[in-house]
């Protein structure tokens, strides 16, 4: 095997001990932002006249077809001869295009602040990918949101029977769940581009390069200011894997509403039959393995995040062999997203909506008026506390003789207030004047929400 080092030894490196702290398996998903940073790195030493401009142009054009090969699939990496992504770049090239290859490309530059750089590329490049898995996941709520705007269901506090509410109103919470979590995506990436490329080992460099040329090359705003930091600085992987974790919670949440909703119990939705899945024993299953696969790796995506924290307590400054543990943690979250994104788009896009039975489920408990009844009571002038007070009495009584709301008799009611009576129940046990009745803004008011679906789709554009 060759690597990058090995001189000043005077023994060969135990086959165990290279096993052991070989990186190539994973990082070889870094290739073609390591093969970009060498061609910008080595045209700028070429440019500074650092090394011969003809090698620098060899080592361009080489790393270009090296570049094609691996895009094309046409370049096969052989994992028992590198040690890591780095070192093989460099060999492949020598094999293409000579010595050269590893006589000049490494001038200047380290793997340490190599490593830095192709995980900003990666993690940049990531960040864009999966924003836009977001907004079209975004989308697909919000086209299930206006295709089932008149749907209204029992809302839920404690998992018990609430108030009534626009489904859709729950289904635009995680448009503006995920919306955050872009937010948080796109602010790690304006932190993470800064261009550590020249910090070298850790301290930089005598030679005369030209930082900012390479940052502009690779599409970076800016240069890291210390270089010490830049070797050592792995928050941009922390805080997009919190990021990704916050986000894998709120589609663990999504998932766990969409399992209740489909449950017998429930019954609001139906998961398409292309996305459920069988029983080996059971003839009469259809289970929700998908949205159980999305709550369950939620718990992976939080892992990751622990598992790169938890690395990084305690490391010295700069550099150390911890660091290369933060691959497979970080690809891990990024690609289990990259996967549950636009499969939750798909069974949203799928779902079917059992609006008799939600109506039916609606009809059956009017103790989900309640809150109605005492805001009326606030409107003819009682406290709140007294209006909660008499509702709270109405609802007892139902609950001993059995009764629903509007099987009161009009005495009866006469004797809880004497501004409530049969005609004014009756009007105010309906789910669709209870929905409209709500005036403050952010509410599940039917005109306010179809104008949330409407900014929503004004900012994100139409699916
Ligand atoms: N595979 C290493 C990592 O991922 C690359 C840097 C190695 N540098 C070193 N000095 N050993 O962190």
């Amino acid at each position: 095997m060759a690597k990058l080092w090995g001189t000043r030894f005077s023994k060969g490196l135990d086959p165990s001990v290279l096993k052991f702290t070989s990186s190539i398996h994973f990082d070889k998903k870094l290739a073609i932002y390591d093969i970009d940073g060498s061609m910008a790195h080595a045209a700028m030493l070429g440019k500074k006249g650092i090394i011969p401009k003809k090698d620098a142009k060899r080592l361009v054009s080489g790393l270009k077809a090296l570049r094609k090969g691996f895009q094309k699939g046409t370049v096969k990496l052989d994992e028992s001869k590198h040690e890591d992504i780095h070192s093989a770049v460099t060999e492949m090239l020598a094999k293409k295009i000579g010595k050269v290859a590893k006589e000049r490309l490494h001038t200047a530059r380290s793997r340490n602040d190599q490593v830095g750089l192709d995980m900003k590329m990666y993690c940049k490049d990531k960040i864009d990918g999966l924003v836009d898995c977001v907004t079209y996941l975004q989308k697909s709520l919000l086209n299930f949101a206006g295709k089932n705007i008149n749907v209204i269901i029992p809302a839920y506090t404690h998992l018990q029977h609430a108030q009534c509410i626009l489904m859709s109103h729950q289904i635009i919470a995680y448009v503006e769940m995920l919306e955050r979590d872009k937010e948080r995506l796109l602010g790690c990436k304006k932190r993470t581009d800064e261009m550590p490329l020249g910090s070298c080992a850790l301290r930089g460099t005598s030679l005369n390069i030209d930082r900012e040329a390479v940052a502009r090359a690779l599409g970076f705003s800016r240069i890291t200011q210390n270089s010490i930091d830049a070797i050592s600085d792995r928050d941009f992987i922390m805080e997009l894997l919190a990021a990704l974790m916050i986000m894998g919670i709120h589609l663990s949440r999504f998932a766990e509403d969409m399992i209740l909703w489909s449950t017998k119990e429930f019954s609001f939705v139906e998961i398409d039959d292309s996305l459920a899945t069988g029983s080996s024993m059971m003839p009469n299953k259809k289970n929700p393995d998908v949205l159980e696969l999305i709550r369950g790796l939620s718990g992976n995506i939080y892992a990751n995040l622990s598992s790169v924290t938890v690395m990084m307590k305690g490391l010295p400054l700069s550099y150390n062999r911890d660091l290369q543990l933060d691959k497979v943690p970080l690809f891990s979250s990024v690609e289990t997203l990259q996967e549950v994104l636009p499969l939750t788009a798909k069974l949203v896009k799928t779902l079917k909506v059992n609006k008799a039975n939600i109506k039916k489920k609606i009809g059956e408990d009017e103790f989900l008026f309640a809150t109605d009844i005492a805001e009326f009571l606030v409107k003819k002038g009682y406290s709140y506390r007294k209006a909660h007070d008499i509702t709270g009495r109405i609802i007892k009584y139902c609950i001993k003789g059995n009764k629903k709301i509007s099987d009161i008799p009009q005495k009866r009611l006469k004797s809880f207030s004497d501004v409530l009576n049969v005609k004014v129940i009756k009007g105010i046990v309906d789910p669709e004047r209870s929905v409209a009745s709500v005036k403050s803004k952010g509410g599940t008011n039917p005109t306010m929400v179809k104008s949330a679906i409407k900014r929503w789709r004004r900012k994100l554009g139409n699916a």
